[in-house]
């Protein structure tokens, strides 16, 4: 799991703006893409930024995109949409999803998984998501093995809370964004005591030029 944040833990502030890191960190995490089967992404995250999730910086291939999308929502004019005859594409959705619009993504080239809806206990504020363990037991199905997931807090909750994560990655911008209703690096329920949080041993830390720090954690 890679992310980028303010110091005050925002991923993106209260306008929607998630250009926090710099060219220099994005470099990084071009790297990091090229370097995995799959980059995995929730819903919001396209609908408010329409990324491409494409190695651009770097050389280097291009790993599959696959979004956590139980409505399919996922619009047809959408950069990932436009892209998917030439890189693959996988939505994730539950039967929530219309049929016709899985035609249509399947049209686009896009590759549809119908998962069955996660367990209650994943994440209150999406009671009816996609089955991630489920998810993940496809993907691996797949040979899509080494996952990079790219947020947003929602997501980042669901599978931290599943135990799905292994490494962590935060890159702090030495920026302050506030905003009680800007999202943060994970969402979700939380805990209400720390002694049920989940538990991370920092490994490396890095500084980089423009004054990022870069904290690497595995998960306990
Ligand atoms: N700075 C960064 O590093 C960074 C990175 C990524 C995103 N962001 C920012 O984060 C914001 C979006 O984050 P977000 O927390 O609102 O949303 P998100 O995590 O991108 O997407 C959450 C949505 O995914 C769908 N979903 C389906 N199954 C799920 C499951 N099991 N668990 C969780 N979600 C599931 C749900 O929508 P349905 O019910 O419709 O399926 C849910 O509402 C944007 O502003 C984006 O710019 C920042």
């Amino acid at each position: 799991m890679n992310g980028a944040m303010t110091v005050d833990g925002k991923i993106a502030t209260t306008g929607g703006d998630s250009k926090i890191s710099s060219k220099e960190d994005l470099v990084r995490v071009h790297k990091l893409r090229a370097s995995v089967d799959a980059i995995l992404v929730g819903i919001s995250t396209i609908l408010a930024d329409n990324p491409r999730l494409t190695v651009r910086l770097v050389k280097g291939s291009n790993p599959a995109r696959v979004i956590v999308d139980s409505r399919g929502r996922l619009p047809i004019d959408s950069q990932i949409i436009c892209t998917a005859s030439k890189i693959k594409t996988i939505v994730a959705v539950t039967d929530q999803a219309p049929e016709e619009k899985i035609h249509k993504l399947e049209d686009m080239g896009a590759q549809v998984l119908v998962v069955s809806k996660g367990e209650r206990g994943q994440s209150a504020a999406v009671p009816h998501g996609v089955n991630l363990k489920e998810l993940f037991h496809r993907l691996e199905k797949m040979r899509l093995r080494r996952i990079l997931v790219e947020g947003g807090g929602e997501l980042n909750w669901s599978l931290l809370r599943l135990g799905l994560v292994d490494e962590l990655t935060v890159a702090i911008a030495p920026k302050i964004a506030g905003g009680r209703l800007a999202t943060t690096l994970v969402e979700g329920d939380g805990f209400e005591e720390i002694a049920q949080s989940i538990r991370l041993e920092l490994g490396k830390v890095e500084r980089n030029k423009t004054g990022e720090l870069l904290l690497h954690y595995k998960l306990v």
